[in-house]
Formats: C-alpha cells, structure tokens, sequence
C-alpha cells in the first residue's frame, strides 16, 4: 500500500514521516524542521511545503497534528502558537501549501488514535485517556476505542492554573524541575482529570516518553499508567490515519 505523509507540528519542531496507513507504521527516516518562532502562518506554510517536497514517494493526501482545538479542518484556538490561527482554515493552508488534499487533526486526538490502533491502547475497551506532555499538554478520550475530540484538558485549571502551566514538559525544563518534582505535579494533574472522567487507563506520550523508564516508579494513579507504544512518533502516525481516512471519506 502506498504511503501517506503524516506531519506533527510542535513547539519546537514540525516532523514528518512517511506512513504505512494498513500497519500504521513509519516507513524509513522521519524528517524534522525548526517550528518558526510563534508559528506564524505563512512560514509554517513554507516549513510545510518544504516537508510535502522531502517526501516525494508520499504523492496522496497529506495529514497534520496541529496543537489546537480543529474542527472541520479550522483551527479554533490558539494556545501555543500565533493568534492568527484562530478562524484559519488550516485544511486549506495545508492543501494549498502541498498541493494535494490536506487533513488537520488536533495533535494529541492524532496521537491517540494511533496509540488505540497499534501502540499502547490496541484492544483496551472501557475509558482510555491519552495525554500528551510537551509544550503544552493534550488530551484524547476514547469510550471502547471512540474518540471524543478536542477535549483540551491541559486548559483545565486545578487550584487556579491550567494543568499544563503546572506539569507540561516544557514547565519541567523551564523551571528545571527533576523527575520527583515534576511527577509530584502530574500525579495532581493526572488526580484531577481521574476525579472528573475516571479513565482505566492513563498513556503518557509527548517527547518526555521517550525517557518514561526514568520517572514510572513515581508516578500515581487508581488508573493504570502506561508508555504511549510509538512514543514520540505516535502523532506523525496518527496525522496519516487521519489523512487516509479522512480521503477515503
Ligand atoms: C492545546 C491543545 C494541544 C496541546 C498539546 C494545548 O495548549 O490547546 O490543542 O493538543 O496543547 O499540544
């Protein structure tokens, strides 16, 4: 089967990876780019052209985790990256910047689609939350394997700042917080959201998986805690499963 371009655009890089959509795999070398400072739209529209055109065996469509809430392909919010992209049509951006149809799902929602086909939550029914710690943190919620989008829990404030100004990866390195200090304030975030939607099981995904084996032990939960399977490269993965099934329709 041919392979579908995934993209995922962080706070610090945009990285692509061509995707097997019937393994859900990553085939040969992701390829990354610096996230233009604020990503503003016309020089991530540039950033993404030139990915599409480092991948000239993905010629289908083309799908991007973007950080905000999307819906039907416009972006709504704006928490991470240039208010400029509140109201844009983000699809369109994309299709016009590849030049073939382009698909933009929020980037934790891609993520966790792709843990729940081949990673971490393959098979898990009941509640699955999959949280995403990196700049910010995202969020997906899955009921046996169905994704509730956007559900933005890093903006839920607990004891009067948002979850992700307390516990996000990039809090842990801007206030150089080691990894009991920094799973103390997860614990309270991870608390938090287990009061409210009482999730089975927890994945942690975002860049800080990588190194989930240096902080597992500390970190606390009545719901299992669990590494995302495909680690960092779970919303490149996800942002193609998108794109193919968006394209099928
Ligand atoms: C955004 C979410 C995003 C998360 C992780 C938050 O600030 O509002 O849409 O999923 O960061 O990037």
């Amino acid at each position: 089967m041919k392979s579908i371009l995934g993209i995922d655009l962080g706070g610090s890089s945009i990285k692509a990876g061509a995707v097997d959509p019937s393994c859900a795999r990553v085939v040969g070398e992701t390829q990354s780019v610096a996230t233009p400072p604020g990503a503003p739209l016309e020089a991530t529209a540039s950033a993404l052209a030139a990915l599409v055109a480092a991948f000239p065996q993905c010629t289908g469509p083309v799908g991007l985790a973007f950080p905000a809430v999307v819906s039907h392909g416009i972006t709504r919010t704006a928490a991470n990256v240039d208010h400029a992209w509140i109201g844009t049509d983000a699809a369109a951006l994309l299709t016009a910047a590849a030049g073939r149809p382009g698909f933009v799902v929020n980037d934790a929602d891609a993520a966790g689609v792709a843990e729940m086909r081949v990673g971490a939550g393959r098979g898990e029914r009941g509640v699955v939350m999959m949280l995403t710690f990196g700049t910010g943190i995202g969020s997906a919620l899955f009921v046996d394997g169905r994704l509730w989008p956007n559900t933005e829990l890093g903006h839920l404030s607990i004891g009067g700042r948002e979850a992700e100004h307390i516990a996000s990866a990039r809090v842990r390195t801007e206030e150089g917080l080691d990894w009991p200090m920094w799973c103390e304030r997860v614990n309270c975030v991870l608390e938090a959201y287990h009061a409210l939607f009482w999730p089975d099981v927890f994945i942690i995904g975002g860049g800080v998986s990588e190194r989930f084996e240096e902080y597992a032990g500390l970190l606390r939960s009545r719901a299992r805690i669990v590494p995302a399977g495909l680690r960092h490269a779970a919303g490149v993965v996800g942002a193609a499963l998108y794109a193919a099934d968006s394209a099928r329709g």
